[in-house]
């Protein structure tokens, strides 16, 4: 069956760019949060969308900061503007003892109104007008909108799905021109689930420190990895702290997207322009998001405490989701062909059928099966054909939309 045109044209009302500048008028919303918008037209929808986690943010740092709020007036003002001082210093604490990442508080990290903000400031404070940045294909949506709004040219390099979605790193070195200027990294990897090796990740790092190039380094999901796989981090190797500027993030880690808290590493040249951006577009992270975020990390110390415990029941939980909802593509497979997430809360599977294009696909399964999914193609050329699949809802949740797109996908068979 084929769809309407003009249903597209609902994803986004038709915009009028008079007058507007460029470099926003070439930029859109991306698909991850139009689809929900959508969505909220259509009674009843199951959302195998955007990346929230079903949980609430826990009590441990709910109960800090409603103390704070009745006994601590400070929290309702402006902190400091790289952040407050007692919450850098845990926040170096805990690189150093759980990652190996040395950082001074002082001078080589900030706090960001999330990871997205610390990475939009800084593709705005490196790259000029016409620089490439590298990046993989797929990738997380909004970094390629963020290198379009600094003005700099993204360059898709395609992973290799076959193997894992696993980075080419001769597709990195054969998009080298006078031009490049940075890469951007996600890992573990929104949308594909992928984790890179620390093999993948030092040939990658050897290209950059070889053509002077910075990395970018979204590390939103380091917690989240499945199998006990190795984690590895460029931020802990201390040669490359000229090159590599990492953006880590609260959001997911104690399900706290609401609270928009994250930061940033690098050196210390780097944070200190990237503050002047910081400051002109926000001042500062929300205060009271950054008591909420010390809290979180007094209550983690690497071993039993309440964070820690959170932590753990919370992968412990996804892994399941992870397994159940690969179970259900499974018995999908006349539909949809995946690679195995080891990483992250994200599936990204091939659409199986021919000629079924992923925005008609992910409009279909909206409108038909009431099951929110995200078009590939809005994660670069390569992910065209593909849908991105969050496992982050609720199981029962998660088993009803699986139900609605067995029982829509039947048309398939
Ligand atoms: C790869 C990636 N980076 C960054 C973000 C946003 O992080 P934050 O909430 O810290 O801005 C997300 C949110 O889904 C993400 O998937």
């Amino acid at each position: 069956m084929m769809i309407e045109r003009s249903v597209y044209k609902s994803v986004g009302r038709n915009e009028d760019a008079t007058g507007i500048a460029r470099r926003v008028a070439q930029i859109s919303v991306s698909a991850i949060k139009q689809m929900p918008v959508l969505a909220s037209r259509v009674e009843g929808c199951l959302s195998l969308g955007q990346g929230i986690p079903s949980f609430a943010t826990p009590p441990f740092i709910l109960e800090a900061v409603i103390e704070a709020l009745r006994t601590d007036e400070a929290i309702g003002k402006y902190s400091l503007q790289p952040g407050m001082p007692r919450l850098k210093e845990a926040i170096a604490d805990r690189l150093r003892n759980a990652k190996g990442i040395q950082a001074d508080p002082e001078s080589e990290l900030f706090v960001s109104c999330g990871a997205m903000e610390a990475i939009a400031a800084t593709l705005s404070t490196v790259v000029e007008r016409g620089d490439e940045v590298l990046l993989p294909s797929p990738n997380y949506s909004s970094h390629i909108e963020q290198i379009l709004f600094a003005e700099g040219v993204p360059v898709f390099v395609p992973l290799i799905e076959e193997e894992g979605w696993k980075l080419d790193i001769d597709g990195f070195k054969n998009k080298l021109t006078s031009r490049t200027k940075a890469i951007v990294l996600c890992n573990p990897m929104n949308p594909t689930g992928a984790v890179f090796s620390k093999e993948e990740l030092l040939a990658l790092a050897e290209i950059a420190v070889s053509r002077g190039l910075f990395i970018i380094a979204d590390e939103a999901y380091d917690f989240l990895i499945y199998d006990d796989l190795p984690y590895f981090s460029l931020a802990s190797i201390p040669e490359l702290r000229d090159r590599l500027i990492a953006c880590f993030s609260f959001s997911k880690m104690y399900c706290m997207t609401g609270w928009r808290i994250g930061y940033m590493v690098a050196s210390a040249r780097v944070i200190d322009q990237v503050l002047k951006v910081h400051d002109a577009f926000a001042i500062c992270a929300p205060t009271i998001s950054q008591y909420a975020a010390h809290a979180a990390l007094k209550a983690t110390n690497g071993l039993d405490g309440e964070g820690d415990r959170f932590i753990k029941t919370l992968i412990k939980e996804l892994s399941a989701r992870r397994e159940f909802a690969c179970a259900r593509l499974d018995m999908l497979s006349h539909l949809f062909h995946y690679e195995k997430p080891r990483g992250a809360y994200y599936v990204f599977p091939r659409i199986v059928p021919e000629g079924v294009g992923d925005m008609d696909l992910a409009l279909r399964l909206l409108y038909e099966a009431r099951v929110i999914t995200i078009p590939g193609s809005g994660f670069g050329p390569t992910g065209e054909g593909h849908v991105r699949i969050s496992f982050g809802a609720a199981r029962e949740d998660l088993n009803r939309a699986f139900d609605r797109i067995e029982d829509w996908a039947g048309i398939y068979k």
